[in-house]
């Protein structure tokens, strides 16, 4: 079967009466977006041939993904979440911010809420030993190179296993996530353990369409972290861990050159003690410059709904 009937008078009123657009009510932007989908949508379902099993098959793959809760993670996946980076990065670009950390995808795995504590934090419970211990550490300064006391610095990573607390109900409330007050010098120091990377569910939804496009679903091991202070931009962003297998093939596409951060392993005696470690650590060190805004929007976070967020 080969037709084309997208051009024809029939269909392309038919788009019109199915974007409301001969309705008074609803919502003028949603239905000029509805009627631009539609219209792609019906125009491939022509181009491509696309036939009943096909296109019903698609509509299942997406009720998976709903009930899966993986919407959050196909839109990585696919690009989403770092085009909207792009844009962002374009849009400051034309506004000659330079000089700055870039932001990077902030992950479906963000949980408000997570306890406050001044300069130094330990974000796990002791339980896992076979991990390294990680000492994660910087300071958050301005452009000019000046320190950012009290920002605000909340940082998250998966464990071991790479499971995330919360989406993982058998770790403890807020395990491995914290919001530390950086010092007068605007540092901010996390006792931890070094995170594993972690992947898409074998045969889970995004698996089925990742693997329909001949990609795998992993990330190396990495650390999401939320900047923020009055009178600066928000920052959204994460550090790859150097040396992982997928530090440069991330399927999220949440890898930057400068958030590729190499932990440095320290078996000095002296420096064991001053941190009141019991052996060998690894220190990582992620120094971060905010860009000034006085645009309050911009200095926050920007809405989506996320876990425990308005709680
Ligand atoms: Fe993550």
């Amino acid at each position: 079967m080969s037709v084309k009937i997208y051009d024809t008078a029939e269909v392309q009123d038919f788009l019109v009466t199915v974007s409301g657009f001969d309705k008074e009510g609803g919502d003028e932007r949603a239905k000029q977006i509805l009627h631009r989908l539609l219209s792609s949508v019906y125009q491939l379902i022509d181009d491509f041939d696309v036939t009943p099993e096909e296109f019903w098959g698609a509509v299942h793959l997406f009720n998976e993904i709903g009930s899966a809760k993986q919407g959050g993670l196909l839109a990585p996946g696919l690009g989403f979440d770092h085009y909207l980076d792009l844009r962002m990065d374009a849009e400051e670009a034309q506004a000659e911010v330079e000089g700055t950390t870039p932001r990077t995808i902030e992950g479906p795995l963000y949980v408000a809420g997570a306890p406050v504590s001044q300069g130094y934090t330990r974000m796990d419970d002791g339980s896992d030993m076979q991990s390294e211990v990680m000492w994660l550490t910087g300071q958050v300064r301005d452009t000019e190179g000046k320190p950012v006391a009290g920002a605000q610095v909340e940082i998250w990573h998966a464990d071991a296993q790479g499971n995330y607390s919360f989406f993982d109900p058998s770790q403890p409330e807020y395990h491995l996530r914290c919001t530390i007050i950086a010092d007068d010098e605007g540092r901010y120091c996390a006792r931890s353990i070094i995170p594993s990377g972690y992947g898409v569910t074998e045969g889970s939804p995004t698996d089925q369409v990742l693997k329909l496009l001949g990609r795998h679903g992993q990330r190396p091991a990495h650390i999401h972290f939320f900047f923020s202070a009055p009178g600066y931009r928000h920052l959204t962003t994460q550090i790859n861990l150097a040396g992982d297998p997928y530090t440069y093939d991330d399927f999220a596409y949440a890898t930057r050159d400068e958030l590729v951060v190499e932990g440095r392993r320290i078996e000095d005696t002296k420096d064991i003690a001053t941190r009141d470690l019991d052996g060998p650590f690894t220190e990582v060190v992620f120094d971060v410059v905010l860009p000034a805004t006085q645009d309050p929007e911009l200095q926050q976070r920007h809405k989506r709904p996320r876990a425990l967020e308005n709680a």
